[in-house]
């Protein structure tokens, strides 16, 4: 299978183009994610780009609580996937790795989002508004939650170096900080196996 646009419009072609020029000519994922950060922020105070349709909760979520995860672009490769994270007002994901670096940013609502180290231990908390972004370069601040605080559903945007929806990552307990395999699809789209 090709590349996959399932929002194919002129401004994620242009952003996902100007993504792959940044990541060739970047020496490590750090430089590359520097690169990425004014096309980035650009698309986030870009208030037109994203249709209502990709903006939904998904009452099947793999992740609970109605999160809806909508899958834009997939290259070939599965090594890049541009998606947008849909959290109802309320909602929490589960305690999770990402397993790839990339940038999330949100793009609707308000959302905490509370950072683990790899024994599980809550070693930040901070408070997002549209516009916010950060970058993910695992093992460092791979391990999160983010939960919804407006009233309005939150949607944030991720650019991650992996097919995210359809790798197994991780899911982890707060209480024992046990992993457990997880996996948490697509709405839009089905993984292979
Ligand atoms: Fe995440």
């Amino acid at each position: 299978m090709g590349d996959e646009y399932l929002l194919d419009t002129p401004t994620v072609r242009d952003f996902i183009r100007d993504v792959r020029g940044a990541i060739a000519d970047a020496a490590s994922p750090a430089a590359a994610c520097d690169a990425i950060r004014p096309r980035f922020a650009e698309l986030l105070a870009d208030p037109d780009w994203l249709p209502a349709e990709f903006q939904e909760p998904n009452p099947d979520s793999g992740m609970g609580g109605g999160i809806g995860q909508w899958l834009l672009f997939r290259g070939a490769d599965r090594e890049l996937t541009l998606f947008a994270l849909i959290v109802p007002p309320g909602s929490a994901t589960p305690i999770h790795d990402h397993l790839a670096w990339g940038l999330v940013g949100l793009y609707r609502g308000t959302q905490d989002e509370e950072i683990y180290n790899e024994r599980v231990e809550r070693i930040e908390q901070r408070a997002l508004v549209p516009g916010d972004f950060y970058v993910l370069l695992p093992p460092r601040d791979d391990i999160h939650r983010v939960r919804t605080t407006s009233a309005e559903t939150s949607v944030s945007i991720h650019l991650l170096t992996n097919d995210t929806g359809c790798v197994w990552r991780h899911a982890y307990d707060e209480a024992s900080g046990e992993a457990a395999a997880f996996r948490s699809g697509y709405v839009n789209v089905d993984c292979d196996d």
